[in-house]
């Protein structure tokens, strides 16, 4: 290969790129991202595989993030399931749908641990904490990989810190802060054997992650022993200038292929390494390392011996009724009842008239979330679809868009119950799409008042792709229900929890904060020195709100009660009972966590470090069992990993915020 046709394979670009059949035919072309069909692959394939001189395959990536035609719940929603077999389901059909239309790469999952609300891109990850998040990010590896799409951990690393949750923002932390928090999901798609990582966008403690050595080196190459390729994020090589880590692209392309990023997405910035090689600024090695992992790669996903897509198979591919069994099964697990006083819920199906009101009552389009690849909105089950196929014949639906509040009104009064469907449009989470303010949007906190105002029922359905500040509806609605988006079989999927078809067991993933001023607010945040007491004005809350947050994480109702009992600590084994104290079967999500009360360092209050799903009917009682593993009592110290002897506290329980308590000795 010619130094140039090498740095062809470390170039990717979008099929809008000006000449790229030209720019493929002479050998510049390594990877394409953004086709549509299996035809737009083979077409540049065959440039790529009978032009070029190389013959070298182009390897075809997408974001493919929560479905590709067939679209599942986003990824908080999916975390909300606490079932690592619903994200490798979901990834597993994406993968396979994404696979009939040519493309062998996708860029998921996002396992960027997330604190901040504001942060748009929230609504990509698992949420707040690094052991859900390492579960869910190596379930999702596992999916895409076992349908041969090579997955992609992005954004490496600690992109979810930005400062002010604003979007491509700055980052600052501290070593102890990035290995117990933002790294360990990377770590778990790593050792699930992840093809590709990557590189973010943000400076890392004032070195931008995509020239940054330490993570990309040190700990990924180094420590990690990563064999695959890593990606930088789109144009962020030559963002190393705005940055003002480099003064040209080519300074830029010298850092970023040093520090480790494999290839350059669409900046076109690493052709600039000819010049460096041959002016000896950057050795010819460096370069070929990079080329080796990208055509390993190829290898992996069989480009070498099956280069094209059978186009024949691609539409029966989609949409399947397994798919979309599939999308309703993994969005009812991913719906979180949050209140549900009466019960309210579950609604009866011949119900005389239900009123549903709100912005996405009857929106097909939001209900695909941020980042639905090739989901199309006609694909997808509206909230208001989803109840005229659930409730009986006789039942009349009125809807209202709430735009005029008076006319939702009327609706709300004729009816026997008002679903109101509120929350944010799609668009309004996701990437650049970071917010000041999570209250409900526009006038949804007026239009929900008004039909509360009324006194007839009123159950709240939030879709959102962030936690939002409801702490009116938190105190005045009877019934809430947290949907995020639920993707193409969202009606369908809601329906049956509404109804009572299925129990809702979601799980928040993150917490949900009474006020943006509460932000950064998550669970396992440190004691500090004067630990809240309501009555000394001198230790750390505020004056205006409770240090509580409105949700906590991990919290989540059902339609029936679960009881925790009789905690045993046997040797390093802690178990508890749980019981199911009301009349219908349910599924809990039992959690614990571990406490390190005295160290060498200030710990967190507790962490995540086990969870099960348990199955009960009605006055079932099973017990739950979590070995405390010794690796999941270390923290990060100056000379690395470190566990130290000492007392120990656990809990098991139904969320972070509650549980069975107890105490263990860990000796030398
Ligand atoms: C975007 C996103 C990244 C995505 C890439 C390609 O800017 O940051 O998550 O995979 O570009 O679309």
């Amino acid at each position: 290969m010619t130094l140039e046709e090498k740095l062809g394979q470390l170039t990717q670009f979008t099929p809008g790129k000006k000449d790229l059949p030209a720019l493929i035919a002479q050998g510049r072309v390594g990877s394409v991202f953004g086709t549509g069909t299996s035809d737009d692959v083979n077409a540049l394939q065959r440039v790529a595989v009978e032009q070029s001189r190389t013959k070298i395959p182009i390897l075809f990536g997408h974001d493919v993030i929560h479905g590709w035609r067939t679209i599942f719940p986003i990824p908080p929603a999916i975390a909300s399931s606490w079932d690592p077999r619903m994200a490798e389901l979901a990834a597993r059909i994406a993968a396979r749908e994404a696979r009939s239309a040519g493309l062998r790469w996708t860029f998921a999952p996002m396992v960027d641990i997330a604190r901040d609300p504001r942060w748009g891109r929230i609504a990509e990850g698992a949420g707040e904490d690094p052991f859900l998040g390492s579960a869910m990010a190596a379930a999702q590896v596992r999916g895409f990989q076992g349908s041969d799409v090579l997955a992609c951990a992005k954004h490496y690393v600690a992109y979810g810190a930005a400062e002010g949750g604003r979007d491509y923002n700055s980052t600052d932390m501290s070593e102890r802060m990035l290995r117990q928090v933002y790294l360990p999901p990377f770590k778990a798609a790593v050792d699930a054997g992840v093809g590709t990582l990557m590189s973010a966008f943000n400076a890392l403690n004032g070195v931008p992650t995509t020239a940054n050595r330490h993570t990309l080196s040190d700990i990924l190459r180094g420590e990690w022993k990563f064999e695959g390729f890593v990606v930088s994020d789109y144009d962020a090589v030559v963002q190393l200038i705005p940055h003002g880590v480099a003064a040209t692209a080519q300074e830029a392309a010298i850092k970023a292929i040093s520090a480790g990023v494999d290839m350059n997405m669409v900046d076109d910035s690493y052709i600039t390494l000819a010049e460096a090689v041959r002016s000896g600024k950057i050795s010819q090695s460096v370069i070929d390392t990079a080329v080796r992992r990208v055509l390993r790669a190829k290898i992996r996903v069989g480009l070498f011996t099956d280069p094209y897509t059978d186009s024949s198979r691609e539409a029966a591919a989609m949409l399947t009724k397994e798919n979309l069994d599939a999308a309703r099964q993994v969005a009812q697990k991913s719906i979180v009842l949050l209140k549900n006083d009466g019960p309210l819920l579950p609604l009866s199906k011949t119900a005389r008239t239900i009123a549903v009101v709100g912005p996405l009552g009857d929106s097909q389009e939001d209900m695909l979330g941020p980042w639905s690849a090739l989901g199309k909105k006609e694909d997808a089950v509206s909230v208001l679809e989803g109840l005229r196929a659930k409730v009986s014949p006789a039942t009349r639906l009125l809807k209202a868009t709430g735009e005029d509040i008076s006319a939702a009104v009327a609706a709300a009064n004729e009816a026997d119950v008002t679903l109101a469907v509120l929350g944010e449009a799609r668009g309004m989470s996701g990437e650049a799409a970071s917010r000041v303010s999570l209250d409900l949007p526009g006038s949804q906190q007026q239009l929900l008042e008004s039909l509360v105002a009324t006194g007839k029922p009123v159950v709240l359905v939030v879709m959102s792709g962030r936690p939002l500040t409801i702490g009116w509806a938190a105190e005045h609605v009877p019934s809430i229900v947290w949907a995020w988006y639920l993707g193409s079989q969202s009606g369908h999927a809601l329906a049956d929890v509404l109804f009572g078809d299925v129990n809702p067991s979601g799980k928040l993933p993150v917490t949900f904060p009474r006020s943006v001023g509460q932000i950064p607010i998550y669970h396992a945040h440190l004691r500090t020195g004067r630990p809240p007491e309501p009555d000394d004005k001198y230790t750390s809350k505020y004056l205006d709100s409770p240090n509580e947050p409105l949700f906590p994480f991990g919290f989540g109702l059902s339609y029936t009660k679960f009881a925790y009992r009789n905690l045993t600590i046997e040797g390093m084994t802690a178990s508890a009972e749980i019981q199911n104290v009301g009349d219908r079967a349910g599924e809990e999500i039992a959690q614990f966590y571990i406490g390190d009360p005295v160290a060498s360092v200030a710990r967190p209050v507790k962490e995540l470090r086990g969870f099960e799903k348990v199955a009960l009917g009605p006055g079932e009682t099973k017990r739950v069992s979590f070995t405390i593993q010794r690796d999941a009592l270390a923290f990060w110290s100056d000379s690395g990993w470190k566990v130290e002897p000492g007392t120990f506290k656990v809990w098991i329980g139904p969320s972070s915020a509650e549980g069975l308590e107890g105490s263990f000795e860990l000796g030398q």
